[in-house]
């Protein structure tokens, strides 16, 4: 009786700890334990639809939601970004992309290779708003990582939101690190637009659909 949750327990905890060792390496902005909750998602989440990522970076959460999908044979990640990086970290230094000789695009390809999920993401090299012109697929997990000013934040929730199935979810990085993420999310609980589900770190998950 005791023995399943008791092996199920180890299995979460070596999970966590072998996902941080192979996605720690790649450049990023996530904490394991919130990567681990972006895998989770990714793998047990509700509902059928794609997995929609706004601003990969160097592809760690990529990685992490693609390497959950993937174990369990979902739907694929596509990955939206210009792979201009974000103004905040930009600095006006497009050289600061320029890793071991690649640029950020070739970084990405190439950490999504070795993390053995590149066949488990579809890449939309564009801006969000251009990405989605077009765009006609369901989406079940919408995570928005890109520019983290409000307006921007804005903008991605209100031109990716209509695609999400009916119990969709979606998750927002860097809450309480950059207000103007942080002021446009308490903006749409406030609303009542959405509610929130779950709370890691700096990611906020939220519903359109209270369950
Ligand atoms: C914080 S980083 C993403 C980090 C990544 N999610 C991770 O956790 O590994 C922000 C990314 O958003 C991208 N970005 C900024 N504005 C964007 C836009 N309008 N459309 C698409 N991508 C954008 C940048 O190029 C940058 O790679």
């Amino acid at each position: 009786m005791w023995l399943k949750p008791m092996l199920q327990s180890i299995g979460i905890v070596a999970d966590y700890w072998i996902l941080s060792d192979m996605f720690s390496p790649i450049e990023g902005f996530l904490d394991p334990i919130e990567g681990y909750a972006l895998f989770m998602l990714a793998e047990q989440g509700p509902g059928v639809g794609c997995i929609l990522e706004i601003g990969s970076f160097a592809g760690r959460s990529t990685s992490y939601l693609a390497y959950g999908s993937k174990r369990a044979r979902r739907e694929k990640v596509v990955a939206v970004d210009h792979f201009l990086g974000s103004p905040e970290h930009r600095g006006g230094d497009e050289s600061a992309f320029r890793m071991n000789g690649c640029g950020l695009y070739e970084m990405f390809r190439k950490n999504l290779r070795l993390a053995g999920v590149e066949d488990w993401v579809h890449t939309i090299k564009a801006g969000s708003e251009e990405a989605c012109v077009g765009w006609s697929h369901p989406i079940r997990l919408l995570f928005i990582d890109g520019d983290h000013s409000a307006e921007a934040s804005r903008r991605d929730f209100e031109l990716w939101s209509p695609w999400l199935i009916p119990e969709g979810l979606v998750a927002f990085h860097d809450i309480g690190m950059f207000p103007g993420v942080t002021s446009y999310y308490e903006t749409l609980l406030a609303q009542g637009a959405v509610l929130e589900i779950l709370s890691v770190g700096t990611l906020r998950v939220v519903t359109k659909t209270p369950v």
